[in-house]
């Protein structure tokens, strides 16, 4: 997933195994290049942040081809191979950078010797309250300190005592006695988010992470320092001792808080959720999110979740709400609001939806302002899946001045809406003197779905499986994390349901998201040789240059831009 340059290679030989690994990269990048990311255990490096090489669990030995000092020809041992000049001591692999011939020693008596005394050392003063801490389970130093420490304490005297539960900001809470000062929480500050908020203060074994006078962690992606610290010193106040991680279940997921799509992880148990974090995807959000998209999945858990199709307000069944909406279709003078939360597979179903009843359709765009970083001003998710899937050709409007005109004069008596309020588009339907009646698409309770006649409930991102394209028309996909609530099916396959009940492809298979995908590849020139199951896990860039130009295509205005790992290691 690095954009990393592997046909640029040169030779190394790690524990005695030659490899190729990319040009310029450090001892730890190649390591994971060629497969042994576990041989170098680090706490201080991360791969998209500067290197400060403070921790020093990543020493390694290291040795370089000798070369005649008058000649600068190779100099060979008894075999002919180039006699090895070993550095006389362990140097950190993360700011050590490979060259031609170079060799490597990950596990040599000295080596292990040196993590063993790293981890003795990060240890004295740490509380070892691992039976209590929120990081267990996926704590570096546990996992180290099982792997490299000796198994038992030498250090006799008192241990600092630290502040256990600091409030850094609204969302992160600090154990100061637990931190390793490995930086990375003030690096990502300082270097990602440009908010120089964190900082160490005091000396030696009193230093301590702290805010500067006067500041909070506070900005929206302040708990990408949780995610990253290597110990449970940083921990996220919403999710601290609510569950233990080897408890919840891992699902990808893609985020739906704006048209970058940024790559998630659900973490969830027995249908709740209870976390969302990032997943790394090099080509659209690094290892980041925003907090605000974290929290997205407490809209569902509301009083206000739809949870029963209706017709008149009355509970009915799944069959009598597509019958019903059946002949409010077929009675004619349609129109249709269509949304860009809505997935690429519901985007494709509605629009032969459309086509079938000559509706008259538009979508809205949500706007938000921008933060230059991994939140766009278009706050949908899937704006350019509705211009792949041809629902939408031109820019869409933010309120729908057409669509009320149209009402007004008699030209819409049916109205089919998805995820929108009415209310919040400037669509006054007290004001018209005719009866028109509302199908309603959506999640939760609303002055729409009060009013609908027919009423569809939605599910959310984490309830089914789908695909979006975000700004960059990155095709992605998401996958179910939690079941369905009881009786409830995708928007999907209910309007696979009412396209069969009005006559379109009743050849077709029964819903699954496999066979509208056959579909989608063999009607749409962007999606040609696409299967479901072939969309990898960070997604397909797809070519979709006859849309580039568009105006509202905001690709370049996206400021934040992955950085591949070259760049990383020049900062
Ligand atoms: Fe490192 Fe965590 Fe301490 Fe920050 S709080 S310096 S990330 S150990
Ligand atoms: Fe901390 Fe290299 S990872 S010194």
């Amino acid at each position: 997933m690095l954009e990393i340059d592997l046909t640029d290679t040169i030779t190394i030989t790690v524990d005695g195994q030659r490899a190729q690994v990319p040009k310029g990269v450090n001892v730890i990048e190649a390591m994971r290049v060629v497969g042994k990311e576990k041989a170098i255990p680090h706490y201080c490096y991360h791969p998209k942040l500067s290197v400060v090489g403070n921790c020093r669990m990543c020493l390694v030995e290291v040795g370089n081809p000798m070369r005649d000092r008058e000649s600068g020809e190779p100099i060979l041992d008894d075999s002919g191979e180039p006699k090895i000049g070993w550095i006389p001591k362990p140097v950190i692999a993360c700011s050590t950078h490979v060259i031609e011939g170079m060799h490597v020693r990950t596990d040599s008596p000295t080596v292990l010797e040196c993590r063993n005394g790293v981890t003795e050392f990060l240890l004295i003063n740490h509380p070892l309250d691992c039976p209590i801490c929120d990081q267990a389970g996926e704590c570096r130093l546990q996992e180290f300190s099982a792997e490299h420490g000796r198994g038992y304490s030498r250090f006799k005297e008192e241990k600092n005592v630290k502040p256990k539960r600091t409030r850094l900001g609204p969302r992160v809470t600090l154990d100061d006695e637990r931190c390793i000062l490995c930086s990375r929480c003030i690096r990502f500050s300082q270097e990602i988010v440009q908010d120089d908020v964190l900082g160490f203060v005091n000396r030696g074994s009193y230093s301590t992470l702290t805010c500067y006078p006067g500041k909070e962690l506070s900005n929206n992606y302040s708990l990408n320092t949780v995610d990253i610290c290597p110990v449970g010193a940083l921990t996220s106040t919403d999710f601290r001792f609510k569950m233990r991680v080897w408890f919840l279940k891992r699902t990808r997921s893609i985020c739906t808080e704006s048209s970058v799509g940024a790559n998630t992880e659900v973490w969830s148990r027995e249908g709740k959720i209870y976390r969302i974090t990032p997943r790394r995807n090099d080509a659209v959000n690094d290892t980041w999110m925003t907090d605000t998209g974290r929290a997205l999945f407490k809209a569902f858990e509301s009083e206000d979740r739809l949870s029963a199709y209706s017709v008149d307000r009355v509970p009915k069944t799944l069959e009598d709400a597509i019958a019903a909406t059946v002949a409010l279709l077929a009675a004619g003078s349609v129109g249709v609001i269509g949304s860009a939360q809505s997935t690429v597979e519901e985007q494709f179903l509605l629009r032969q939806l459309v086509d079938k009843t000559g509706a008259y359709f538009e979508m809205v765009q949500h706007q938000g302002e921008g933060d230059g970083l991994l939140l766009s001003e278009d706050r949908s998710p899937n704006l350019r899946g509705a211009l792949l899937t041809g629902l939408i050709n031109t820019l869409p409007q933010t309120q729908l001045e057409n669509f009320q005109a149209k009402i007004e004069a008699g030209a819409i008596r049916t109205l089919l809406v998805f995820n929108e309020d009415l209310q919040d588009l400037s669509i006054d339907l007290d004001a018209i003197k005719h009866p028109i009646e509302i199908i309603y698409f959506g999640s939760t309770l609303n002055a729409t779905s009060q009013r609908a006649k027919v009423l569809f409930p939605s599910l959310s991102v984490f309830e089914k499986s789908g695909s979006f394209v975000n700004q960059n028309f990155r095709l992605q996909q998401f996958l179910q994390a939690i079941p369905t609530p009881v009786g409830l099916i995708p928007d999907a396959a209910v309007l696979r349901q009412i396209l069969t009940a009005v006559g379109v492809g009743e050849a077709m298979e029964p819903y699954s998201i496999e066979a509208i995908w056959k579909l989608l590849s063999e009607t749409i020139k962007e999606f040609k040789g696409i299967e479901w199951a072939s969309i990898p896990e960070d997604g397909i860039a797809l070519e979709a240059s006859a849309f580039k130009d568009m105006p509202f295509v905001e690709t370049e205005n996206l400021k934040y831009k992955p950085l591949a790992i070259e760049e990383v290691a020049e900062a």
